[in-house]
């Protein structure tokens, strides 16, 4: 009962039954979370760092929570206040911190590649944490446990991503994941946010909010990430949110329980109005919390530990 992969740079390199063991060891986790003592002996001889080369809030936390829940010593790395404004590459950064006797590497970077160009040049194993428009493996993995959790599964559920499809790692991710455990997808958002030929990946193109609405089990609805935009691909904010935010008198009109999910963080207003946000239709808190029960399973499974976890 191991992954096939040393490090997780992608759920592109996974096997369904990799997710299927990620997903499993989570449920795990996620009763280890509810017990008075939420703490686990298992990675008290490991020391992982927290490498973030961009902003954060949930993932840095969440992956910060998992490591000490599980017993690891970590450590958090910004780039702002670092010897990177003095010009320090990457490898010599991760090389210096490894030499520090550092096991794991926890990375996001605005570069797409980043971790992937990380783990040619070093041992330690590499989770990827968002690179750039490439991947988000954990929140895909996260997003996917909270369907399973609501759902009861995944295989032959209907699962719409909403919005900016193009810049979006958290759409590829979660359209690598879906696809491999047997969900169907729509990617639905203006033509000029979703790429050419995303339908080779297995899933259906809609401009259609409305239809795509009334065909989903799921709505995963993603912000639009105008920091990734070099010019505006729409003409207003006011305008996305007519024709492709999501409220809940559109929701109400569709006359049928939907799962609305948000990665966050949300620009409320524009892709998803508050009274969705907040309604009881939304899981969005339950897929942050879930976060933390996902990141142990990634650390415990790659750290190759097979002790007292769950006793
Ligand atoms: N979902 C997500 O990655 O959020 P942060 O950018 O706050 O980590």
């Amino acid at each position: 009962m191991s992954l096939s992969v040393k490090h997780l740079l992608g759920i592109k390199d996974l096997t369904p039954e990799d997710i299927d063991l990620l997903l499993r060891t989570a449920d795990n986790f996620k009763d280890v979370l509810q017990r008075p003592i939420k703490k686990v002996p298992i990675l008290r001889d490991t020391t992982i760092v927290n490498l973030f080369y961009e902003n954060s809030t949930r993932t840095r936390i969440s992956f910060e929570l998992a490591e000490k829940r599980l017993s690891a010593d970590t450590i958090n790395f910004t780039a702002s206040g670092s010897s990177v404004s003095k010009g320090e590459t990457l490898i010599d950064t991760v090389q210096n911190i490894l030499s520090m006797k550092v096991d794991m590497v926890v990375m996001r970077h605005s570069a797409s590649g980043a971790p992937h160009f990380l783990a040619k040049h070093i041992n330690a194993a590499i989770v990827n944490a968002g690179d750039g428009i490439n991947e988000h493996p954990t929140q895909a993995l996260l997003d996917a446990f909270s369907i399973r959790e609501k759902l009861g599964g995944l295989k032959g559920k209907k699962v719409a991503l909403f919005g900016d499809i193009m810049h979006s790692r958290v759409a590829l991710s979660n359209i690598y994941l879906l696809t491999k455990m047997g969900a169907e997808v729509i990617v639905c958002g203006p033509p000029t946010l979703i790429p050419k030929h995303i339908e080779k990946l297995g899933v259906t193109v809609s401009y259609d909010v409305r239809k795509t609405l009334e065909w989903c089990d799921v709505a995963n609805v993603l912000r639009i990430q105008l920091e990734r935009q070099n010019k505006p691909l729409f003409s207003s904010l006011r305008e996305y949110s007519l024709y492709y935010g999501i409220n809940k008198e559109l929701l109400d009109s569709i006359g049928k329980e939907i799962v609305i999910m948000h990665p966050g963080p949300i620009n409320r207003g524009v892709e998803l109005n508050s009274d969705v946000a907040n309604s009881k239709h939304s899981i969005i808190l339950d897929q942050v919390q879930n976060g933390v029960a996902v990141r142990m399973a990634v650390l415990y499974l790659l750290a190759g530990k097979k002790d007292e976890a769950f006793g």
